[in-house]
Protein backbone atom coordinates (compact mmCIF):
# COMPACT_ATOMS: atom_id res chain seq x y z
CA UNK A 1 0.00 0.00 0.00
CA UNK A 2 1.98 2.90 1.53
CA UNK A 3 0.10 5.24 0.47
CA UNK A 4 -1.23 8.27 2.61
CA UNK A 5 -5.14 7.21 3.99
CA UNK A 6 -8.19 9.64 3.84
CA UNK A 7 -9.89 10.89 7.22
CA UNK A 8 -13.02 8.77 5.83
CA UNK A 9 -10.97 5.79 4.75
CA UNK A 10 -9.54 6.21 8.58
CA UNK A 11 -13.08 6.58 9.80
CA UNK A 12 -14.27 3.59 8.20
CA UNK A 13 -11.62 1.52 8.94
CA UNK A 14 -12.28 1.99 12.80
CA UNK A 15 -15.96 1.11 12.17
CA UNK A 16 -14.79 -2.18 10.94
CA UNK A 17 -12.48 -2.54 14.16
CA UNK A 18 -16.13 -1.66 16.09
CA UNK A 19 -18.12 -4.20 14.34
CA UNK A 20 -18.42 -7.32 16.74
CA UNK A 21 -16.57 -10.15 16.52
CA UNK A 22 -19.58 -12.72 16.30
CA UNK A 23 -20.45 -10.34 13.34
CA UNK A 24 -17.36 -10.08 11.72
CA UNK A 25 -14.19 -12.05 12.17
CA UNK A 26 -10.28 -11.05 11.96
CA UNK A 27 -10.22 -12.54 8.31
CA UNK A 28 -13.32 -10.69 7.45
CA UNK A 29 -12.11 -6.94 8.95
CA UNK A 30 -8.80 -7.57 7.52
CA UNK A 31 -10.32 -7.99 3.78
CA UNK A 32 -13.04 -5.34 4.54
CA UNK A 33 -9.94 -3.18 5.11
CA UNK A 34 -7.91 -3.98 2.33
CA UNK A 35 -11.10 -2.89 0.04
CA UNK A 36 -11.62 0.41 1.87
CA UNK A 37 -8.04 1.38 1.53
CA UNK A 38 -8.53 0.86 -2.35
CA UNK A 39 -11.76 2.95 -2.31
CA UNK A 40 -11.83 6.50 -3.37
CA UNK A 41 -13.86 8.07 -0.86
CA UNK A 42 -16.49 9.21 -3.25
CA UNK A 43 -17.64 5.44 -3.36
CA UNK A 44 -16.36 4.70 0.01
CA UNK A 45 -20.32 4.69 1.81
CA UNK A 46 -21.58 2.51 -0.37
CA UNK A 47 -18.90 0.26 -0.81
CA UNK A 48 -18.93 0.23 3.03
CA UNK A 49 -22.35 -0.61 3.55
CA UNK A 50 -22.15 -2.84 0.66
CA UNK A 51 -19.27 -4.98 2.95
CA UNK A 52 -20.78 -4.87 6.29
CA UNK A 53 -24.82 -5.57 4.46
CA UNK A 54 -22.98 -9.02 3.13
CA UNK A 55 -21.03 -10.39 5.90
CA UNK A 56 -23.32 -9.48 9.17
CA UNK A 57 -25.62 -12.18 10.34
CA UNK A 58 -29.36 -11.17 10.71
CA UNK A 59 -31.18 -8.79 9.99
CA UNK A 60 -29.69 -6.01 7.26
CA UNK A 61 -30.27 -2.75 8.64
CA UNK A 62 -30.25 0.67 5.70
CA UNK A 63 -27.95 3.54 6.27
CA UNK A 64 -27.83 6.38 8.57
CA UNK A 65 -30.43 8.60 8.63
CA UNK A 66 -28.98 11.17 6.25
CA UNK A 67 -26.91 14.42 7.88
CA UNK A 68 -26.83 17.76 6.72
CA UNK A 69 -23.54 18.84 6.26
CA UNK A 70 -24.03 22.07 5.82
CA UNK A 71 -25.33 22.81 9.07
CA UNK A 72 -23.98 21.92 13.05
CA UNK A 73 -26.26 21.40 15.97
CA UNK A 74 -25.54 21.91 18.89
CA UNK A 75 -26.59 21.97 23.13
CA UNK A 76 -27.42 25.59 24.25
CA UNK A 77 -28.37 26.43 28.06
CA UNK A 78 -31.47 28.20 28.21
CA UNK A 79 -30.85 29.82 31.76
CA UNK A 80 -34.79 30.87 31.82
CA UNK A 81 -35.25 26.89 32.30
CA UNK A 82 -32.66 26.18 34.56
CA UNK A 83 -33.92 24.83 37.98
CA UNK A 84 -32.05 25.99 41.29
CA UNK A 85 -29.00 26.31 39.28
CA UNK A 86 -27.08 29.41 41.38
CA UNK A 87 -24.00 31.43 39.73
CA UNK A 88 -22.57 29.97 43.69
CA UNK A 89 -20.27 27.37 41.65
CA UNK A 90 -21.24 24.21 42.71
CA UNK A 91 -22.54 24.66 46.26
CA UNK A 92 -21.40 21.89 48.47
CA UNK A 93 -23.05 19.06 48.59
CA UNK A 94 -25.30 20.08 45.30
CA UNK A 95 -25.65 17.16 42.59
CA UNK A 96 -26.63 18.96 39.31
CA UNK A 97 -28.43 17.13 36.58
CA UNK A 98 -28.70 17.74 32.50
CA UNK A 99 -31.38 18.10 30.76
CA UNK A 100 -31.39 18.09 26.66
CA UNK A 101 -34.72 18.98 25.13
CA UNK A 102 -34.41 17.99 21.14
CA UNK A 103 -33.92 15.09 18.70
CA UNK A 104 -31.64 12.29 20.69
CA UNK A 105 -29.67 11.74 17.80
CA UNK A 106 -28.37 15.07 17.55
CA UNK A 107 -27.74 15.18 20.98
CA UNK A 108 -26.01 11.89 21.08
CA UNK A 109 -23.65 13.34 18.68
CA UNK A 110 -23.32 16.36 21.29
CA UNK A 111 -22.31 14.09 24.32
CA UNK A 112 -20.05 12.04 22.48
CA UNK A 113 -17.92 14.90 22.32
CA UNK A 114 -18.57 16.05 25.86
CA UNK A 115 -19.21 12.51 27.41
CA UNK A 116 -17.08 9.65 25.10
CA UNK A 117 -16.73 6.39 26.97
CA UNK A 118 -17.80 8.51 30.15
CA UNK A 119 -21.53 7.12 30.90
CA UNK A 120 -22.05 4.02 33.55
CA UNK A 121 -25.32 3.33 32.84
CA UNK A 122 -28.19 4.52 30.03
CA UNK A 123 -31.64 3.15 30.32
CA UNK A 124 -33.77 3.82 27.72
CA UNK A 125 -37.43 3.08 26.85
CA UNK A 126 -37.81 4.08 23.06
CA UNK A 127 -41.22 4.05 21.68
CA UNK A 128 -42.51 0.35 21.32
CA UNK A 129 -43.53 0.95 17.81
CA UNK A 130 -47.08 0.23 18.26
CA UNK A 131 -49.81 2.11 16.11
CA UNK A 132 -50.47 3.96 19.43
CA UNK A 133 -46.89 5.74 18.95
CA UNK A 134 -47.23 6.89 15.18
CA UNK A 135 -46.82 10.75 14.77
CA UNK A 136 -44.81 10.96 17.94
CA UNK A 137 -41.86 11.89 15.25
CA UNK A 138 -39.97 8.35 15.13
CA UNK A 139 -42.32 7.16 12.31
CA UNK A 140 -39.44 6.64 9.01
CA UNK A 141 -41.28 4.19 7.79
CA UNK A 142 -43.03 5.99 4.72
CA UNK A 143 -39.86 8.49 4.16
CA UNK A 144 -37.44 5.94 3.05
CA UNK A 145 -36.80 6.06 -0.33
CA UNK A 146 -37.12 2.84 -2.50
CA UNK A 147 -33.26 2.59 -3.33
CA UNK A 148 -32.00 2.69 -0.05
CA UNK A 149 -33.55 -0.59 0.49
CA UNK A 150 -31.63 -3.97 -0.22
CA UNK A 151 -34.59 -6.09 1.05
CA UNK A 152 -37.72 -4.46 0.63
CA UNK A 153 -39.38 -6.81 2.84
CA UNK A 154 -38.34 -5.59 6.40
CA UNK A 155 -39.34 -2.03 4.84
CA UNK A 156 -41.71 -1.28 7.71
CA UNK A 157 -39.62 -2.62 10.75
CA UNK A 158 -36.79 -1.33 9.57
CA UNK A 159 -38.08 2.50 9.97
CA UNK A 160 -38.21 1.49 13.58
CA UNK A 161 -34.86 -0.83 13.74
CA UNK A 162 -32.91 1.93 11.60
CA UNK A 163 -33.89 4.38 14.48
CA UNK A 164 -32.62 2.48 17.02
CA UNK A 165 -30.08 1.23 15.30
CA UNK A 166 -28.06 4.72 14.69
CA UNK A 167 -28.96 5.36 17.83
CA UNK A 168 -27.70 2.63 19.76
CA UNK A 169 -24.41 2.61 18.08
CA UNK A 170 -24.04 6.22 19.14
CA UNK A 171 -24.52 5.11 23.08
CA UNK A 172 -22.63 2.50 23.18
CA UNK A 173 -19.54 4.55 21.74
CA UNK A 174 -20.35 7.33 25.35
CA UNK A 175 -20.94 3.85 27.48
CA UNK A 176 -17.73 3.35 29.94
CA UNK A 177 -15.85 -0.18 29.75
CA UNK A 178 -17.88 -1.15 32.68
CA UNK A 179 -20.91 0.35 31.99
CA UNK A 180 -24.30 -1.30 30.75
CA UNK A 181 -27.48 -0.22 29.09
CA UNK A 182 -30.98 -1.38 29.63
CA UNK A 183 -33.48 -1.07 27.72
CA UNK A 184 -37.42 -1.52 28.02
CA UNK A 185 -39.53 -3.06 25.36
CA UNK A 186 -42.09 -5.55 24.78
CA UNK A 187 -43.01 -8.47 22.71
CA UNK A 188 -43.62 -6.49 19.39
CA UNK A 189 -39.94 -5.80 18.59
CA UNK A 190 -38.08 -7.58 21.58
CA UNK A 191 -36.69 -10.39 19.29
CA UNK A 192 -35.55 -7.48 16.58
CA UNK A 193 -34.23 -5.39 19.32
CA UNK A 194 -32.20 -8.09 21.00
CA UNK A 195 -30.82 -9.27 17.47
CA UNK A 196 -30.11 -5.58 16.33
CA UNK A 197 -28.43 -5.27 20.13
CA UNK A 198 -26.11 -8.49 19.38
CA UNK A 199 -24.78 -6.79 16.37
CA UNK A 200 -23.86 -3.50 18.03
CA UNK A 201 -23.20 -4.57 21.30
CA UNK A 202 -21.28 -8.09 20.69
CA UNK A 203 -23.49 -11.36 21.87
CA UNK A 204 -20.49 -11.49 24.33
CA UNK A 205 -21.79 -8.73 26.29
CA UNK A 206 -25.15 -9.91 26.50
CA UNK A 207 -26.45 -9.55 30.16
CA UNK A 208 -29.94 -10.81 30.34
CA UNK A 209 -33.39 -10.05 29.35
CA UNK A 210 -35.18 -9.80 32.13
CA UNK A 211 -39.12 -10.21 32.51
CA UNK A 212 -40.95 -7.51 34.27
CA UNK A 213 -44.12 -8.19 35.32
CA UNK A 214 -45.71 -4.23 34.65
CA UNK A 215 -49.51 -5.21 34.35
CA UNK A 216 -50.16 -8.46 37.07
CA UNK A 217 -53.83 -8.54 35.99
CA UNK A 218 -53.11 -8.62 32.48
CA UNK A 219 -53.92 -6.16 29.78
CA UNK A 220 -56.94 -6.89 27.97
CA UNK A 221 -55.94 -5.83 24.47
CA UNK A 222 -55.22 -9.28 23.62
CA UNK A 223 -57.81 -11.49 22.25
CA UNK A 224 -55.96 -14.88 23.71
CA UNK A 225 -54.52 -13.82 26.69
CA UNK A 226 -53.65 -11.27 29.35
CA UNK A 227 -50.28 -9.57 28.81
CA UNK A 228 -48.74 -9.38 31.92
CA UNK A 229 -45.06 -8.79 31.02
CA UNK A 230 -42.80 -6.75 29.00
CA UNK A 231 -39.15 -7.09 28.89
CA UNK A 232 -35.18 -5.19 29.77
CA UNK A 233 -32.87 -5.78 27.58
CA UNK A 234 -29.36 -5.41 29.18
CA UNK A 235 -25.85 -5.37 27.53
CA UNK A 236 -22.82 -4.57 28.76
CA UNK A 237 -19.91 -2.81 27.41
CA UNK A 238 -17.26 -5.48 28.17
CA UNK A 239 -18.41 -8.17 29.85
CA UNK A 240 -14.99 -8.91 31.73
CA UNK A 241 -15.11 -5.81 33.67
CA UNK A 242 -19.40 -6.46 34.60
CA UNK A 243 -19.39 -7.30 38.41
CA UNK A 244 -22.48 -9.08 39.64
CA UNK A 245 -26.06 -8.27 40.09
CA UNK A 246 -26.91 -8.15 43.60
CA UNK A 247 -30.26 -8.04 45.32
CA UNK A 248 -31.34 -5.24 46.58
CA UNK A 249 -32.41 -4.67 50.35
CA UNK A 250 -36.48 -5.39 49.15
CA UNK A 251 -36.25 -8.56 47.70
CA UNK A 252 -37.84 -11.50 49.35
CA UNK A 253 -34.86 -13.83 49.59
CA UNK A 254 -33.30 -11.94 51.70
CA UNK A 255 -35.27 -12.60 54.12
CA UNK A 256 -33.54 -16.27 54.38
CA UNK A 257 -31.53 -13.87 55.90
CA UNK A 258 -33.01 -13.38 59.18
CA UNK A 259 -30.29 -13.57 61.87
CA UNK A 260 -27.73 -10.81 62.41
CA UNK A 261 -24.72 -10.23 64.60
CA UNK A 262 -21.95 -7.64 64.02
CA UNK A 263 -20.81 -8.66 61.26
CA UNK A 264 -24.46 -8.23 59.85
CA UNK A 265 -27.15 -10.38 58.20
CA UNK A 266 -26.64 -13.88 57.78
CA UNK A 267 -28.44 -17.33 57.37
CA UNK A 268 -27.66 -20.46 59.15
CA UNK A 269 -26.95 -23.87 56.50
CA UNK A 270 -26.79 -26.98 57.93
CA UNK A 271 -23.32 -28.31 57.81
CA UNK A 272 -24.19 -31.76 57.26
CA UNK A 273 -23.99 -32.47 53.56
CA UNK A 274 -27.69 -34.04 52.32
CA UNK A 275 -26.91 -34.69 49.08
CA UNK A 276 -27.05 -39.36 48.89
CA UNK A 277 -23.87 -39.15 47.39
CA UNK A 278 -21.97 -37.61 49.93
CA UNK A 279 -22.11 -40.83 52.98
CA UNK A 280 -19.49 -41.82 55.09
CA UNK A 281 -18.09 -44.36 52.54
CA UNK A 282 -17.91 -41.72 49.45
CA UNK A 283 -15.91 -39.05 51.89
CA UNK A 284 -14.20 -40.84 55.00
CA UNK A 285 -12.60 -37.84 55.60
CA UNK A 286 -15.42 -35.74 56.24
CA UNK A 287 -16.99 -38.13 58.87
CA UNK A 288 -15.94 -36.94 61.74
CA UNK A 289 -17.54 -35.98 65.65
CA UNK A 290 -18.18 -32.62 66.59
CA UNK A 291 -18.87 -31.80 70.37
CA UNK A 292 -21.22 -29.02 71.29
CA UNK A 293 -21.09 -26.51 74.83
CA UNK A 294 -24.02 -26.94 75.86
CA UNK A 295 -24.05 -23.87 77.96
CA UNK A 296 -23.44 -21.57 75.20
CA UNK A 297 -24.43 -23.73 71.72
CA UNK A 298 -20.64 -23.37 70.31
CA UNK A 299 -18.90 -26.54 68.66
CA UNK A 300 -15.36 -27.59 68.46
CA UNK A 301 -13.67 -30.65 67.10
CA UNK A 302 -12.15 -32.04 70.39
CA UNK A 303 -13.81 -33.32 73.68
CA UNK A 304 -12.94 -31.82 76.75
CA UNK A 305 -15.21 -31.02 80.14
CA UNK A 306 -16.77 -27.79 78.30
CA UNK A 307 -17.81 -29.61 74.67
CA UNK A 308 -19.27 -32.52 76.03
CA UNK A 309 -22.02 -33.58 73.58
CA UNK A 310 -21.07 -35.98 70.49
CA UNK A 311 -22.67 -35.31 67.14
CA UNK A 312 -21.64 -37.27 63.95
CA UNK A 313 -23.19 -36.08 60.33
CA UNK A 314 -26.30 -38.81 60.85
CA UNK A 315 -29.28 -38.34 59.01
CA UNK A 316 -33.08 -39.17 60.37
CA UNK A 317 -32.63 -42.37 58.44
CA UNK A 318 -30.11 -42.98 60.07
CA UNK A 319 -27.71 -42.52 56.88
CA UNK A 320 -23.84 -42.09 58.02
CA UNK A 321 -23.38 -38.73 56.15
CA UNK A 322 -20.82 -36.52 55.93
CA UNK A 323 -19.88 -32.71 56.93
CA UNK A 324 -19.17 -29.85 54.33
CA UNK A 325 -16.49 -28.99 55.37
CA UNK A 326 -12.97 -30.28 57.21
CA UNK A 327 -11.68 -31.06 60.32
CA UNK A 328 -9.15 -28.27 59.17
CA UNK A 329 -12.17 -25.63 57.98
CA UNK A 330 -14.44 -25.95 60.89
CA UNK A 331 -11.05 -25.48 63.13
CA UNK A 332 -9.99 -22.36 61.37
CA UNK A 333 -13.32 -20.33 60.94
CA UNK A 334 -14.97 -21.84 64.16
CA UNK A 335 -16.90 -18.72 64.99
CA UNK A 336 -18.85 -19.54 62.26
CA UNK A 337 -19.88 -22.63 63.48
CA UNK A 338 -23.24 -23.16 66.12
CA UNK A 339 -25.07 -25.89 67.21
CA UNK A 340 -28.84 -26.03 67.94
CA UNK A 341 -31.83 -28.32 69.08
CA UNK A 342 -33.40 -29.66 67.39
CA UNK A 343 -37.38 -30.37 68.07
CA UNK A 344 -36.39 -34.70 68.22
CA UNK A 345 -33.47 -33.02 70.90
CA UNK A 346 -30.96 -33.71 69.41
CA UNK A 347 -28.30 -31.44 68.27
CA UNK A 348 -28.09 -29.73 64.76
CA UNK A 349 -24.95 -28.14 63.63
CA UNK A 350 -24.67 -24.96 61.32
CA UNK A 351 -22.71 -23.10 59.95
CA UNK A 352 -23.46 -18.88 59.42
CA UNK A 353 -23.55 -17.75 55.84
CA UNK A 354 -23.15 -14.11 55.45
CA UNK A 355 -25.18 -11.89 52.86
CA UNK A 356 -22.19 -10.77 50.65
CA UNK A 357 -21.24 -10.53 47.44
CA UNK A 358 -19.94 -13.98 46.62
CA UNK A 359 -23.65 -15.52 48.23
CA UNK A 360 -24.88 -17.01 44.86
CA UNK A 361 -28.56 -16.07 46.67
CA UNK A 362 -27.96 -12.56 46.41
CA UNK A 363 -27.51 -12.32 43.64
CA UNK A 364 -30.61 -10.81 41.10
CA UNK A 365 -33.41 -13.09 39.75
CA UNK A 366 -33.92 -12.06 36.08
CA UNK A 367 -37.91 -12.57 36.62
CA UNK A 368 -38.84 -8.91 38.03
CA UNK A 369 -42.38 -9.66 39.57
CA UNK A 370 -42.26 -7.60 42.42
CA UNK A 371 -45.45 -5.39 42.75
CA UNK A 372 -43.54 -2.43 42.90
CA UNK A 373 -42.47 -3.09 38.95
CA UNK A 374 -45.88 -2.42 37.98
CA UNK A 375 -46.47 0.00 35.44
CA UNK A 376 -49.44 1.48 37.43
CA UNK A 377 -47.33 2.84 39.92
CA UNK A 378 -45.62 5.12 37.45
CA UNK A 379 -48.96 6.60 36.44
CA UNK A 380 -49.69 6.88 39.98
CA UNK A 381 -46.56 8.81 41.04
CA UNK A 382 -47.19 11.47 37.81
CA UNK A 383 -50.64 11.73 38.94
CA UNK A 384 -49.38 12.73 42.84
CA UNK A 385 -46.81 14.85 41.09
CA UNK A 386 -49.14 16.79 38.66
CA UNK A 387 -52.49 16.45 40.24
CA UNK A 388 -53.60 14.84 37.04
CA UNK A 389 -52.81 12.14 34.62
CA UNK A 390 -50.43 14.13 32.19
CA UNK A 391 -48.70 11.55 30.73
CA UNK A 392 -49.59 7.98 29.96
CA UNK A 393 -46.49 5.63 29.46
CA UNK A 394 -44.24 6.83 32.35
CA UNK A 395 -42.31 3.75 33.86
CA UNK A 396 -42.30 2.99 37.92
CA UNK A 397 -39.72 5.02 39.62
CA UNK A 398 -38.70 1.46 41.52
CA UNK A 399 -37.97 -0.07 38.62
CA UNK A 400 -35.19 2.57 37.12
CA UNK A 401 -33.71 2.48 40.60
CA UNK A 402 -33.30 -1.26 41.00
CA UNK A 403 -31.62 -1.33 37.85
CA UNK A 404 -29.56 1.85 38.30
CA UNK A 405 -28.70 0.15 42.08
CA UNK A 406 -27.21 -2.76 40.09
CA UNK A 407 -24.57 -1.32 38.29
CA UNK A 408 -24.50 1.93 40.30
CA UNK A 409 -24.73 0.79 44.44
CA UNK A 410 -23.86 2.88 47.10
CA UNK A 411 -20.30 1.54 47.45
CA UNK A 412 -19.40 3.35 44.11
CA UNK A 413 -21.69 5.90 43.87
CA UNK A 414 -20.63 7.50 47.48
CA UNK A 415 -16.40 8.05 46.02
CA UNK A 416 -16.96 8.68 42.64
CA UNK A 417 -19.81 10.62 40.16
CA UNK A 418 -21.22 8.18 37.88
CA UNK A 419 -23.30 9.47 35.14
CA UNK A 420 -26.86 7.52 34.50
CA UNK A 421 -28.10 8.80 30.39
CA UNK A 422 -31.81 8.02 29.16
CA UNK A 423 -32.10 9.67 25.71
CA UNK A 424 -35.85 8.69 25.68
CA UNK A 425 -36.64 10.69 28.91
CA UNK A 426 -40.28 10.96 28.53
CA UNK A 427 -41.69 12.45 31.27
CA UNK A 428 -38.12 11.94 33.08
CA UNK A 429 -38.45 9.10 35.69
CA UNK A 430 -35.08 8.07 35.15
CA UNK A 431 -34.17 11.24 36.75
CA UNK A 432 -36.35 11.12 39.86
CA UNK A 433 -34.88 7.59 40.44
CA UNK A 434 -31.59 8.83 40.29
CA UNK A 435 -32.32 11.49 43.25
CA UNK A 436 -34.05 8.74 45.05
CA UNK A 437 -31.44 7.08 45.31
CA UNK A 438 -29.15 9.56 46.14
CA UNK A 439 -31.34 10.82 48.59
CA UNK A 440 -31.62 7.09 50.32
CA UNK A 441 -27.37 6.19 50.48
CA UNK A 442 -25.97 9.14 50.01
CA UNK A 443 -24.76 8.80 46.28
CA UNK A 444 -23.53 11.64 44.26
CA UNK A 445 -24.94 9.68 40.96
CA UNK A 446 -26.06 12.54 38.07
CA UNK A 447 -28.35 12.20 35.48
CA UNK A 448 -28.50 13.15 31.71
CA UNK A 449 -32.27 13.31 30.21
CA UNK A 450 -32.36 13.68 26.39
CA UNK A 451 -36.26 14.39 25.30
CA UNK A 452 -37.99 15.78 22.44
CA UNK A 453 -40.43 18.36 23.16
CA UNK A 454 -43.44 16.76 21.09
CA UNK A 455 -46.53 18.58 22.43
CA UNK A 456 -44.83 20.73 24.49
CA UNK A 457 -43.46 17.66 27.20
CA UNK A 458 -40.35 18.55 27.86
CA UNK A 459 -41.66 21.73 28.95
CA UNK A 460 -44.83 21.08 30.47
CA UNK A 461 -44.33 17.66 31.99
CA UNK A 462 -40.35 16.88 31.97
CA UNK A 463 -39.00 20.20 33.39
CA UNK A 464 -41.43 20.85 35.49
CA UNK A 465 -41.76 17.35 36.92
CA UNK A 466 -38.14 17.89 38.08
CA UNK A 467 -38.68 21.38 39.14
CA UNK A 468 -41.68 19.71 41.35
CA UNK A 469 -39.93 16.93 42.76
CA UNK A 470 -36.81 18.50 43.85
CA UNK A 471 -38.75 21.94 45.29
CA UNK A 472 -41.93 20.28 46.21
CA UNK A 473 -44.23 22.34 44.66
CA UNK A 474 -45.02 23.40 40.98
CA UNK A 475 -43.22 26.07 39.07
CA UNK A 476 -46.09 28.70 39.71
CA UNK A 477 -46.04 26.88 43.56
CA UNK A 478 -49.03 24.71 42.75
CA UNK A 479 -48.97 22.53 45.91
CA UNK A 480 -48.52 18.88 45.21
CA UNK A 481 -49.28 15.56 46.72
CA UNK A 482 -46.37 13.97 46.09
CA UNK A 483 -43.80 13.64 48.66
CA UNK A 484 -40.55 12.21 48.85
CA UNK A 485 -40.71 10.46 52.42
CA UNK A 486 -42.82 10.94 55.77
CA UNK A 487 -39.75 13.22 56.91
CA UNK A 488 -38.73 14.43 53.76
CA UNK A 489 -40.80 16.67 51.40
CA UNK A 490 -38.56 16.65 48.40
CA UNK A 491 -35.44 15.92 47.19
CA UNK A 492 -33.39 18.83 47.67
CA UNK A 493 -30.12 19.41 46.73
CA UNK A 494 -30.50 18.81 43.07
CA UNK A 495 -30.65 21.34 40.40
CA UNK A 496 -30.78 21.31 36.26
CA UNK A 497 -29.22 22.52 34.13
CA UNK A 498 -31.37 22.93 31.01
CA UNK A 499 -29.89 22.50 27.02
CA UNK A 500 -31.74 23.22 24.02
CA UNK A 501 -30.45 22.51 20.66
CA UNK A 502 -29.82 24.95 18.48
CA UNK A 503 -28.70 24.68 14.52
CA UNK A 504 -26.91 26.69 12.86
CA UNK A 505 -26.54 27.18 8.82
CA UNK A 506 -22.42 26.74 8.26
CA UNK A 507 -20.09 25.61 5.71
CA UNK A 508 -16.82 25.08 6.98
CA UNK A 509 -15.37 26.70 4.00
CA UNK A 510 -16.63 29.89 6.08
CA UNK A 511 -13.83 30.07 8.18
CA UNK A 512 -14.99 33.15 10.35
CA UNK A 513 -18.52 31.84 11.20
CA UNK A 514 -17.11 28.70 11.28
CA UNK A 515 -14.30 30.24 14.25
CA UNK A 516 -17.68 31.90 15.75
CA UNK A 517 -20.00 29.25 16.14
CA UNK A 518 -17.04 26.90 17.38
CA UNK A 519 -16.40 29.60 20.40
CA UNK A 520 -20.16 29.69 21.02
CA UNK A 521 -20.05 25.68 20.98
CA UNK A 522 -17.08 24.90 23.01
CA UNK A 523 -18.65 27.30 25.90
CA UNK A 524 -21.96 25.06 25.73
CA UNK A 525 -19.96 21.55 25.73
CA UNK A 526 -18.26 22.72 28.34
CA UNK A 527 -21.23 23.33 30.70
CA UNK A 528 -22.30 20.01 29.42
CA UNK A 529 -19.33 18.53 31.11
CA UNK A 530 -17.22 20.76 32.80
CA UNK A 531 -14.07 18.78 32.36
CA UNK A 532 -14.12 18.97 28.61
CA UNK A 533 -11.70 21.05 26.78
CA UNK A 534 -10.50 21.10 23.61
CA UNK A 535 -7.87 23.82 22.70
CA UNK A 536 -6.46 21.96 19.41
CA UNK A 537 -8.19 24.64 16.52
CA UNK A 538 -7.89 21.27 14.04
CA UNK A 539 -9.74 19.05 16.69
CA UNK A 540 -12.14 21.42 17.20
CA UNK A 541 -13.25 21.93 13.47
CA UNK A 542 -13.97 18.33 12.85
CA UNK A 543 -15.46 18.46 16.58
CA UNK A 544 -18.04 21.07 15.28
CA UNK A 545 -18.25 18.77 11.77
CA UNK A 546 -19.12 15.92 13.77
CA UNK A 547 -22.14 18.02 14.77
CA UNK A 548 -24.09 18.05 11.63
CA UNK A 549 -27.44 17.51 12.18
CA UNK A 550 -30.06 14.85 11.17
CA UNK A 551 -31.58 15.77 7.50
CA UNK A 552 -35.40 17.58 8.38
CA UNK A 553 -37.52 14.56 7.81
C1 LIG B 1 -42.04 5.75 26.00
S1 LIG B 1 -41.60 7.37 26.31
C2 LIG B 1 -40.50 7.28 27.66
C3 LIG B 1 -41.19 7.35 28.99
C4 LIG B 1 -40.26 7.45 30.15
N1 LIG B 1 -39.55 6.23 30.38
C5 LIG B 1 -41.00 7.82 31.41
O1 LIG B 1 -40.96 7.10 32.39
O2 LIG B 1 -41.65 8.86 31.39
C6 LIG B 1 -40.55 7.78 24.99
C7 LIG B 1 -40.27 9.25 24.92
O3 LIG B 1 -39.19 9.47 24.01
C8 LIG B 1 -39.44 10.67 23.30
N2 LIG B 1 -38.79 10.52 21.99
C9 LIG B 1 -39.18 9.71 21.00
N3 LIG B 1 -38.34 9.83 19.96
C10 LIG B 1 -37.41 10.73 20.29
C11 LIG B 1 -36.28 11.28 19.62
N4 LIG B 1 -35.96 10.89 18.40
N5 LIG B 1 -35.54 12.20 20.27
C12 LIG B 1 -35.87 12.59 21.52
N6 LIG B 1 -36.92 12.09 22.21
C13 LIG B 1 -37.69 11.17 21.60
C14 LIG B 1 -40.94 10.77 23.17
O4 LIG B 1 -41.34 12.11 23.14
C15 LIG B 1 -41.43 10.08 24.44
O5 LIG B 1 -41.73 11.04 25.41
Amino acid sequence: MGTKLSELQKEKIREIDDIASVSFNQEQKAIAKKIIENTPDSDLHEVFNFITQRVKLGFVFDEAPEVNHDAVSFVRENENLNINITNLENLAGNIEHKLIIGENYDALKNLLVTHYEKIDVIYIDPPYNTEAMKGDGNDYKDEISANKFIYRDKFTRNGWLNMMNERLKLARKLLKDSGVIFISIDDREQAYLKVLCDEIFGEENFVANFIVQHNPRGRSLSKILAQTHEYCISYCRDYKNLKPFLLNKTDKSIAEYNRQDEKGLYREMRLMNGNRNFTRQERPNLYFPLYVNPQNCLVSTQRNEKYTDEVFPINSFNVEQCWTWSKNKIERENDLIVARKKSNGKWGIYRKDYLNENSSLTKTKTILADKMFNNENGTETIRKIFNDSVFSTPKPVELIKYLVNFVLPQSISQSSRPIILDFFAGSGTTAQAVMELNAEDGGRRECILVTNNENNIAINVTRERLYRVINGEGINGESIKWQYSKDKKCLEGNSVRVFEIETHELSLKDLEKAQDLTNIAKGELQKLNPEYDINDELKIYSELASLNPQKDK
